[in-house]
C-alpha cells in the first residue's frame, strides 16, 4: 500500500511530470485510440483524468475508475469543466462495482503496470464488458535486451516513486490468457523516458 503523502505527492506531480510526454506524442495516442469510442466506457486507473478531453461525442458516459483519492480528486475537477457525462467512482481495476455485461468500452492506459493483480483486473474487465466489447489499451511494456536489463534493475526504486508502477510486466501474455482476441494490438514506441518506452496500443475484443 502506497502512503498517502506519497500519493499525494505522486498526483500534484503527475501533469506535470507528463506534460511534455503529452506535448511530444503521448496526446496524440491517447486521441487516436479514444476519438471515435462509442457506447458506455468503462475507465480504469483514470488518474487525474488525462484522457477525458479526448473521448469524441459518440460516448454515452464515462465511469472513470480510480483508487487513489487525491489522483480521483482532480479527475473529478477535469470532469466537472469537461461537460461530458463522466462519474469518478473510487475503486480498483480488480473489484469493479458495475454490473456484468454494462459496458461497451473498458479503457486502460498506462494502468496494467501499476494494477496489483493484473488476471483480476482482467477478469473484472471482461466481466462488465458486453460479448464483443472492446478493450482499448496504451500500456508500456517490458523490452527486451540491454532494454529489459535495465528495467529489472531499475524497478525496485522506481516502483515505489512512481506510484507502484512495474517495468517489466508483459500485458499482451495477460490479455490473451484472460480471453481476450489481441490481434487489434500492435507494438509502439511511447514518446516517454528510456524505462517506459516499449509499448502496446490497441483494442482486444472479449469472446
Ligand atoms: C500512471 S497512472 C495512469 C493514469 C491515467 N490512466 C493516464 O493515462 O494518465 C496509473 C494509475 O493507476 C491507478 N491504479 C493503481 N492501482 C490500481 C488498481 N488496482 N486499480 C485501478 N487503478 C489503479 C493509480 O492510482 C494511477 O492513477
Amino acid at each position: 500500500m502506497t502512503p498517502g503523502w506519497l500519493q499525494r505527492l505522486f498526483a500534484a506531480t503527475y501533469d506535470p511530470m507528463l506534460a511534455r510526454y503529452e506535448r511530444r506524442g503521448l496526446a496524440e495516442l491517447r486521441r487516436g485510440l479514444l476519438a471515435d469510442l462509442e457506447g458506455a466506457v468503462v475507465e480504469i486507473g483514470a488518474g487525474t483524468g488525462a484522457n477525458l478531453v479526448h473521448y469524441g461525442p459518440g460516448v454515452s458516459r464515462v465511469t472513470a475508475i480510480e483508487p487513489s483519492g487525491p489522483m480521483g480528486e482532480r479527475a473529478r475537477r477535469r470532469a466537472d469543466g469537461s461537460g461530458a457525462s463522466v462519474e469518478v467512482v473510487r475503486a480498483p481495476a480488480e473489484r469493479l462495482p458495475l454490473p456484468d455485461a454494462s459496458a461497451d468500452v473498458v479503457v486502460s492506459t498506462l494502468v496494467l503496470c501499476s494494477v496489483r493483480d493484473v488476471p483480476a483486473a482482467l477478469g473484472e474487465a471482461r466481466r462488465v464488458l458486453r460479448p464483443g466489447g472492446r478493450f482499448v489499451l496504451l500500456e508500456h511494456v517490458a523490452g527486451e535486451g540491454s532494454t529489459l536489463r535495465m528495467q529489472r534493475l531499475l524497478e525496485p526504486v522506481w516502483k515505489p516513486l512512481a506510484g507502484g508502477c512495474h517495468l517489466t510486466r508483459t500485458p499482451l501474455t495477460s490479455l490473451a490468457a484472460a480471453g481476450f482476441d489481441t490481434s487489434g494490438i500492435r507494438a509502439v514506441r511511447l514518446p516517454m523516458a528510456g524505462p517506459v518506452r516499449p509499448g502496446l496500443a490497441g483494442v482486444a475484443v472479449a469472446p
